[in-house]
């Protein structure tokens, strides 16, 4: 694949994978992406899983036989440290022992625990505003700590104006898996990743804002080459903590299915009062990131769950843990509770969301004791009421 004239990919994409960082199902694999600039000097950008080491160093020979006359790359550039696209550096190196690795301080200091080595010789550390002149490329270096590790830089190149933007911008799903639809496995992918760190987000995305950037190169997902508006300011809608869509998200557990008949019924009184976006979600029975997702999109959330050994049932506890590790905030709750003698589920989740900014709880809340009556089907009115208010 061609970026532009100078600019190749040779990254990989890995279907053998279940669990991206063990714990996100990747149904449609994951690419790790790594390219080549080709110039006076010539820079490999960023290695990829350890799994596909050889699959990678036979594209970059390939590419370099090509397009480059079997020139050797100068330099290997370390965006970010990360296991899924450091852990060949050291057989890069092996390859191509006079390269330089360029890349942060801290970038070598987890190197050298990685691999035993730092290459104190290979070393060029690069920071805020360095540069790295490669012939008709230049590439400006932007620190981006937090996006996704402490060690991250993004870098810059004056010349293609292609952004390599490290884990940033990047989404679920292999590249050889048609999917049209960028933005729902890259806000998955976002939320699950750095979620965490918006205000480092938000930092990097100002110091871009004054950067003419026609192409962005992730670490994962499509290379962007249009409409570059649309993800950038997908991303500070998200990184802000901002509501992407109106909406409410009805996310529950329901052990025997009474409070699931709550759910299922306060999902219709709301669509008969006009709410267009109604989604319910079993917390049990569903890819817990792709929840957690939904509950950053929408501007109104309703826990429902039942009292559980004294707490609450253990994947609503997952989830809130889930969303509030990732500074969930600036959206409105409304809970459900279920409990056959002593319910206790509101007060365990309003204590859980205690730390969290913003967070504006509705009036009421609705108590079941055990299954739904008359009277929960008027608390459930009311309680649409003021989800909507
Ligand atoms: Fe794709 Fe944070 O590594």
């Amino acid at each position: 694949m061609t970026i532009c004239d100078d600019v190749k990919y040779v990254g990989v994409n890995d279907h053998e994978i279940d669990l991206f960082e063990s714990q996100f199902k990747v149904p449609d694999g994951m690419s790790y992406n790594s390219y080549v600039i080709l110039d006076d000097k010539i820079a490999v950008m960023d290695s990829v899983d350890e799994n596909f080491g050889e699959q990678w160093l036979e594209n970059i020979k390939n590419v370099l036989k090509n397009d480059a006359g079997g020139r050797i790359p100068d330099y290997l550039v370390v965006h970010h440290m990360e296991m899924d696209h450091s852990a060949n550096i050291k057989k890069f190196m092996e390859n191509y022992p006079d390269a330089k690795i360029v890349a942060s301080k801290m970038a070598f200091s987890i190197m050298k625990n990685l691999f035993g080595t730092d290459f104190t010789e290979n070393q060029i550390v690069v920071a805020e505003g360095s540069v790295l002149e490669l012939g008709k490329h230049t590439l400006e270096f932007i620190a981006a700590p937090n996006v996704h590790w402490p060690e991250v830089v993004f870098s810059y190149d004056k010349t293609s104006k292609i952004l390599f933007s490290a884990d940033a911008f990047g989404k679920f799903g292999a590249l050889d898996v048609q999917d049209d639809n960028w933005d729902d496995e890259a806000r998955r992918y976002y939320f699950g990743i750095v979620g965490k760190f918006g205000n480092f987000v938000q930092q990097v995305l100002k110091k871009l804002s004054n950067v003419n950037i026609t192409t962005i190169c992730p670490l994962h997902g499509p290379v962007l080459t249009e409409n570059l508006e649309h993800y950038i300011k997908l991303y500070d809608t998200w990184s802000s903590y901002q509501p992407e869509s109106e909406g409410v998200l009805i996310a529950y557990t329901s052990v025997y299915g009474h409070t699931r008949q709550a759910v299922e019924k306060l999902a219709q009184i709301l669509i008969d009062k006009g709410c267009q976006k109604v989604f319910t979600v079993d917390l049990a029975r569903n890819e817990m990131s792709k929840c957690v997702e939904d509950a950053f999109r929408y501007d109104k959330l309703v826990l429902a769950t039942t009292t559980y050994a004294g707490d609450i049932f253990p994947f609503m506890k997952e989830f809130i843990l889930q969303l509030t590790e990732r500074n969930f905030q600036n959206r409105k709750i409304a809970l459900i509770e279920n409990g056959s003698w002593v319910p206790n589920a509101a007060k365990v989740i309003t204590s859980l969301f205690e730390k969290s900014k913003d967070i504006t709880f509705t009036p009421s809340k609705v108590t079941i004791k055990t299954a739904m009556n008359d009277e929960t089907v008027k608390l459930l009115e009311n309680l649409a009421d003021e989800i909507l208010a």
